[in-house]
């Protein structure tokens, strides 16, 4: 529609209003809300590209690839979404801070279709290593702190995985132990917290599906670049979704899933003597407490976390 009401195309103008107006009245206004938005949107796309009714029907036969493909070790649908960069603007949307904060939390990052709940709790100083060999073995690292007192947060759960050096997650690698680069470490009264990992690989996200068919397409690769996955969590405080990356790693700034944001970028240094790491990895981690991070919220309610935790 134009200003004064004027369909500013040719086909039926009143086509996309009689489909919203079809919404019940029992429907919560948020909803109602983005359900219409999402049907106009969807209406212009399909006009302004003049959609047929074969791409329409491609489109949905993608979609039911995703659905067939996706089980408990596979979100197809996450990775198409990843593909078109919706996780990391929905991660922007939910979690950016009015930009006057004066310091900020440790920034978020996408979950990724990777995580898993329960991964074993460990002991400060223990490995999540399991079974491999490597020149890469590291020991990260450095304490968590609030980001408002600089007081170490007591309490403090680190939940982490990473792939092998095969570039996979061990639920996708029959040859790995169950739950293998995963563990989660709770901090004592100073905040501190250390275990050792792997330092990351570069790895491809699956592409032998929808996703891949997708990428192709596009013309695009799959991989992203090495990275460490964390989900901080502690009493009072908004929950940490996020990643760091390896700043020397190939793809740092080409990220098949757009996630990569530079006050996450790490560097790996060797470690002298320390019989058990080849590289120490030192990195802190600033929480908010819901208070400040609701203070500092450009969004309503920050109360809404991820489904993860
Ligand atoms: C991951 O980092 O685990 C990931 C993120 C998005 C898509 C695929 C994998
Ligand atoms: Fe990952």
């Amino acid at each position: 529609m134009s200003s004064n009401g004027a369909a500013t195309h040719k086909f039926n103008p009143n086509f996309t209003q009689a489909v919203i107006n079809a919404t019940g009245p029992n429907v919560s206004p948020r909803v109602r809300k983005i359900t219409a938005s999402f049907i106009r949107h969807l209406h212009d796309f399909a006009r302004e590209n003049e959609i047929t009714v074969d791409e329409w029907m491609a489109g949905v036969e993608l979609m039911n690839e995703a659905g067939r493909m996706s089980d408990d070790k596979r979100n197809e649908g996450q990775l198409v979404s990843d593909i078109f960069g919706l996780e990391t603007l929905v991660d922007e949307i939910t979690y950016k801070l009015a930009s006057d904060a004066q310091d900020e939390p440790t920034a978020t990052a996408i979950l990724g279709p990777f995580w898993r709940k329960d991964a074993p709790l460990k002991a400060m100083g223990d490995t999540i290593v399991s079974g491999i060999e490597s020149k890469d073995r590291t020991w990260m690292h450095g304490t968590v702190t609030d980001f408002t007192t600089g007081k170490p947060v007591e309490g403090a759960v680190l939940d982490v995985w990473h792939t092998a050096p095969n570039g996979l997650y061990e639920q996708q690698d029959p040859n790995q132990p169950d739950m293998n680069l995963r563990g989660r470490f709770t901090t004592g009264k100073n905040g501190k917290y250390d275990f050792y990992c792997l330092r990351p690989v570069p790895y491809p996200i699956p592409f032998d599906g929808p996703a891949g068919k997708l990428l192709q397409a596009l013309d695009r690769h799959p991989y992203r670049p090495a990275h460490i996955h964390f989900i901080l969590t502690a009493p009072g405080y908004k929950p940490i979704v996020t990643q760091i990356f390896d700043r020397s790693s190939k793809y740092i700034d080409d990220d098949a899933v757009f996630a990569v944001k530079d006050s996450l970028l790490v560097d790996f240094k060797p470690c002298q003597g320390d019989p058990k790491a080849d590289f120490e990895l030192p990195y802190d981690f600033k929480m908010a407490t819901y208070e400040d991070a609701k203070k500092h919220s450009v969004v309503g309610s920050t109360e809404a976390s991820g489904s993860a935790i």
